[in-house]
């Protein structure tokens, strides 16, 4: 058992103090601190969570009783934020995305090597149960080939001061559409953003990733009241079809609809209805945790280790690109090493 120490307590931080406060009775953690430069967030969610708290996390550099650190800064902040505990000896988990740019991701990974700490990266939907079991499932065959995934993740909302929907929403889908791929990187990637407000921050934002065999779609965006908060994933295979509602984890459904086809030419339309697979509960946020503190146990390599974050982050940086220039991108593995990547 370990004692864990949350960096950040604002909006997204007061979960995982939450989770490993539950973690905590559970037996799986030791002892749960808390940083917020806020002075009077770290009393508040210290009250909330009885947990002990520091304003500046330097006092936590050297503190023998935690071993590993949770950061849920704004994150442009991340990068110094974690090379510091990683320099300091402690394990990182570091929100999404990693960092702002692809360039301090790869170093913080460079950093890992070299002190031999665990750094993995908050991409919480790789927890998501019904993203687990449709994972599970593409691997054995069940879907087919797999054509097309789309997600639309709406909102009504301000805007993010720190960053647009690229960074704090479409991140989330440049890593799930490979991960349920099993690819590293599409082909290639073109996004178009819409900067309403003109103040630099994006709030809608389309990308589209051209896998080769298999084309995916995410659209994202603060300004839509029509939905309520909606996230969701459809991804359609020769054999079966399956839905993702993000916000219901007891559920994956299959449509066992398929287009026949004749020589490669499309015939007849076979719809055998929808089948139900419930889940067992399971809290993403508190899968991740767990996975973290398995790693750090064990020495052993997270599922979303710093290369995903990484990876993640160099995506977001071409989509701003793309929608920039008006141009698609081109993943090509040797520009891909080198650090660049062709457009
Ligand atoms: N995985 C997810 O689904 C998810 C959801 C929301 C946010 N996030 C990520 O979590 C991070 C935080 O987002 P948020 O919405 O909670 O932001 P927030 O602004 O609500 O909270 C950030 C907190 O960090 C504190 N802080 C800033 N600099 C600090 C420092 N140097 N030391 C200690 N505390 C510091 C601030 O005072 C604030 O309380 C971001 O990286 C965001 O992308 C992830």
């Amino acid at each position: 058992m370990v004692g864990v120490a949350v960096i950040g307590t604002g909006y997204w931080g007061r979960n995982h103090i939450r989770a490993y406060k539950e973690l905590e009775k559970e037996g799986m953690v030791k002892k749960v601190k808390i940083c917020d430069v806020n002075e009077d967030q770290a009393k508040k969610m210290s009250n909330t969570y009885k947990v002990e708290y520091v304003f500046d996390f330097d006092a936590l550099l050297g503190d023998p009783e935690i071993k590993a650190v949770n950061i849920v800064t704004p994150s442009p902040t991340h990068f110094e934020v974690v090379k510091k505990f990683m320099e300091a000896g402690k394990d990182v988990l570091v929100e999404k995305p990693v960092t702002m740019s692809s360039a301090e991701a790869k170093e913080l990974i460079e950093i890992a090597d070299r002190t031999k700490r665990i750094l993995m990266a908050g991409h919480i939907f790789r927890y998501h149960p019904a993203v687990k079991e449709l994972k599970r499932r593409i691997e054995l065959g069940e879907l087919g080939e797999v054509k097309m995934l789309f997600t639309n993740r709406f909102f009504f909302g301000l805007p993010r001061k720190d960053m647009g929907v690229v960074y704090a929403l479409g991140i989330h889908e440049l890593d799930l559409f490979c991960y349920l791929l099993d690819r590293e990187f599409p082909h290639s990637l073109t996004a178009v953003t819409n900067h309403t407000f003109k103040n630099g921050i994006e709030e809608t934002a389309f990308l589209a990733l051209d896998f080769g065999e298999a084309t995916g779609y995410a659209l994202e965006s603060w300004l839509v009241p029509v939905y309520g908060k909606k996230r969701d994933l459809v991804v359609i295979g020769s054999e079966k079809c399956a839905f993702v509602d993000y916000l219901n984890l007891q559920e994956l459904t299959l449509f066992e609809a398929r287009i026949l086809t004749d020589n490669a030419v499309p015939v007849r339309v076979e719809d055998e209805g929808r089948q139900s697979i419930p889940l067992t509960y399971a809290e993403p946020l508190k899968e991740e945790l767990k996975h973290f503190l398995a790693c750090v146990k064990q020495r052993s390599k997270p599922l979303t280790d710093g290369e995903v974050g990484w990876r993640a982050v160099l995506m977001a940086e071409k989509a701003l690109e793309s929608s920039r220039t008006g141009q698609r991108i081109i993943f090509n593995h040797q520009t891909i090493k080198d650090g660049e990547v062709n457009v």
